[in-house]
């Protein structure tokens, strides 16, 4: 199939070089000359494991090209649109990079492209697509929604493994385009009206937030009561109802995803007359919870004023070079604003909010407390005795609860005191 991507970021880029992967003729499309002139010399504009190689392999097959034109439209079965839809200051979407993509495959429709919303867009927006387009060129292309699950970081596994695959068509022939091009996925494909589809990309970005802030809920309680909410979470992720993923307490959530799709759930459940009262309390447990972290610290150590913290991780999550709304960075800067001195290491992200360094052990020398703030499997197998030497005072807070048992044993034995976050 010769398929046209619209936008190369994450969903975009790693969507593409997959198509390519699977066999099909594809063109990633970008307005930023700069991005696709690197992109079509093998450089990309973020870290992610596995996709270099992808890219690489689909651009010596001639299966995978970059271009800022969207003429190739002209000759395409179909096109995704993979731009961003950030959030607006009032925690609404804003459409226009979408509607801009729309206006452009207009000029260039033909009246059997069948044009697909993979970003993440309110109910009703991939029909306005078609409406744009429509208005363009006089054609009414068929439409589709077919969301996309991916996690940073892990990006090309789950495009190409998928948990499942979910389409929304409104017509036997965009249902035949998209059947075609996952006949060969081996996972459960749900295929569904468009409003429904758009609706389960954000019922399932807002349910995995909740699960998040409903065991950070219960982290606090577990520090109040005397429990360890590790052993609780494994202890209730064993029920299959329930399952034991994304029960991981710590500061909260951060990225690119999570925070935006769960304002913007509450921001369309309002406009459409429905208040979430859920997502309201997601939010402000999740607001809640790196500030109660730093508190923890505050209380630990006392006055931060001229403090030195050895800060592990800058991303918002580990395996990605992604700062976008970064828990901590929110971190490292409150604890500045307490008069701290914050030096930070992370494997992929810099950032110019604190001072960096090139590895865990430069971050920590002389420090008054070392601060995990990702979950880089890198800091897990650190060496804790080197730690200990070179710490000015040896004493652990670990936003993520990233450390395991086995080291805490460890710690225990080189009196390094270890607090996480929930008992
Ligand atoms: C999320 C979803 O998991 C993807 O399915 C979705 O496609 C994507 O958003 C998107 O809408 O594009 P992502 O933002 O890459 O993916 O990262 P996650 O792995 O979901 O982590 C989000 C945040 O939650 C991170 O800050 C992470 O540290 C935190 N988290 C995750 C926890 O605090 N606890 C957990 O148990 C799991």
């Amino acid at each position: 199939m010769k398929i046209v991507i619209v936008g190369t970021g994450y969903v975009g880029l790693v969507t593409g070089a997959c198509f390519a992967s699977n066999g099909h003729d594809v063109t990633c499309v970008d307005v930023d000359e700069e991005k696709v002139k690197n992109l079509s010399n093998g450089i990309l504009p973020f870290f992610e494991p596995g996709l270099k190689e992808l890219v690489d392999q689909g651009r010596s097959s001639l299966k995978i090209q970059f271009s800022t034109s969207y003429e190739s439209v002209e000759s395409a079965d179909t096109t995704f649109i993979c731009v961003g839809t950030p959030p607006k200051e009032d925690g609404g979407v804003d459409l226009q990079y979408i509607f801009s993509a729309a206006e452009q495959i207009g000029t260039h429709a033909h009246p059997n492209l069948v044009v697909v919303t993979k970003s993440t867009v309110p109910v009703g927006t991939t029909k306005k697509v078609q409406e744009i387009i429509k208005n363009i060129s006089g054609l009414e292309v068929r439409v589709a929604s077919n969301p996309e699950f991916l996690r940073e970081g892990n990006a090309v596994e789950d495009v190409l493994n998928p948990d499942r695959v979910v389409y929304g068509v409104d017509s036997d022939y965009a249902r035949g385009v998209l059947n075609e091009i996952y006949q060969t996925y081996n996972c459960p494909i749900v295929k569904t009206t468009i409003e429904s589809s758009e609706m389960i990309k954000y019922a399932s970005n807002a349910f995995l937030a909740t699960k998040i802030s409903f065991i950070n809920e219960i982290a606090n309680v577990c520090e109040e009561v005397g429990a360890d909410v590790r052993d609780v979470a494994k202890g209730m992720g064993l029920d299959a109802r329930i399952g034991s993923a994304f029960l991981r307490a710590g500061i909260g959530y951060g990225g690119s995803c999570f925070p935006k799709d769960v304002r913007a759930l509450k921001s369309i459940a309002g406009s459409s007359g429905y208040e979430f009262k859920l997502l309201s309390s997601v939010i402000e447990v999740n607001n809640a919870q790196w500030r109660r972290f730093v508190e923890t610290i505050e209380s630990t150590l006392g006055d931060l004023n001229g403090k030195r913290i050895g800060l592990l991780g800058l991303a918002f999550k580990g395996n990605t070079d992604d700062i976008r709304e970064s828990v901590s960075l929110l971190i490292a800067d409150a604890l500045t604003q307490k008069g701290a001195h914050v030096v930070a290491y992370d494997p992929q992200a810099t950032t110019d909010h604190v001072s960096t360094v090139n590895s865990a052990y430069e971050a920590i020398r002389d420090a008054d407390a070392l601060v995990i703030g990702t979950e880089w499997s890198e800091f897990t197998n650190l060496d804790w005795k080197e730690i200990k030497d070179s710490m000015n005072s040896p004493i652990i807070f670990d936003g993520k609860n990233l450390l395991s048992k086995e080291v805490f044993e460890e710690l225990q034995e080189l009196n390094i005191q270890y607090i996480g976050v929930g008992g």
